[in-house]
């Protein structure tokens, strides 16, 4: 892995080329945003707490028929991943109402939402990264139907196996959001799924444990993140 070109910087991770044309080196970084882009700190091992969290998330789901892109652990806080070409959309999923749902629909937070809803929002840091819908993907081609129907079934899918996994450490799964990519072998989950795209409470206490720390301004970051993934049962390596 010594050529290595940084090839796409976003704004919690960096990917770079590794020696094999089908893989890449993902590097979970401490830089933290929120507001898109607006709020950015950097916060100790983040990077390390949330390469553990997705290598251990991915594993799980792709054990249950979720297709993704991670290979395996490659350093504390990079994985190797199988490179992707994007679609620029972000999926999703809701079980309890926060967030944006509460402040676009005036629906009060905490409501468990039966059925879980489905949102797709356009990746676009400018516009705020809006919402869009089935009929503006297709028009503008952000990708196929055949797509669409693969990328909800997906979330759903992932939404059985880890609710039930949040659950059994007496863990609420809030809500996640899920972006995929195209690859040889057909549609794989990419990015990453950790705290700091989903939203994650104690069960009982409603305590916050993931990226709202963050945006509200609650302290105890990672943690929270750190919290979430010893009830898991991930092992992080102990820091000196
Ligand atoms: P929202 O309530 O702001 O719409 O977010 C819903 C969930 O999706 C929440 O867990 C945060 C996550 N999310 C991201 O991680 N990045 C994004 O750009 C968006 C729109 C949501
Ligand atoms: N990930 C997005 C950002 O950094 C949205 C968010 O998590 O609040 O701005």
């Amino acid at each position: 892995m010594e050529t290595q070109k940084l090839l796409y910087t976003g704004k919690a991770k960096s990917l770079y080329t590794t020696e094999h044309p089908d893989q890449l080196l993902c590097v979970f970084r401490n830089d933290t945003s929120a507001f898109d882009g607006r709020k950015i700190e950097q916060l100790e091992r983040k990077g390390m707490v949330n390469n553990y969290f997705n290598a251990f998330i991915m594993q799980k789901l792709a054990e249950n028929g979720v297709p993704n892109h991670f290979v395996k652990i490659a350093k504390d806080d990079a994985s190797i991943v199988k490179r992707l070409d994007m679609i620029p959309v972000e999926c999703v999923v809701r079980n309890y109402a926060a967030g944006s749902l509460c402040r676009r629909l005036g629906i009060e937070a905490g409501l468990e939402l039966t059925p879980p809803t489905f949102e797709f929002f356009l990746k676009n840091d400018e516009l705020h990264d809006p919402m869009v819908n089935d009929s503006l993907i297709l028009t503008f081609k952000w990708a196929t139907q055949q797509d669409i129907d693969q990328m909800k079934k997906y979330a759903f899918a992932v939404n059985e196996v880890l609710k039930k996994l949040f659950l059994d450490a007496g863990l609420l799964l809030v809500d996640y959001k899920l972006e995929f990519g195209r690859h040889e072998s057909g549609l794989l989950l990419g990015d990453e799924f950790s705290p700091d795209g989903c939203r994650i409470w104690d069960a009982k206490t409603k305590k916050v444990l993931d990226k709202d720390r963050f945006r509200k301004e609650m302290g105890d970051v990672v943690e929270g993140y750190e919290e979430v993934a010893q009830r898991l049962g991930i092992k992080l390596p102990q820091v000196a």
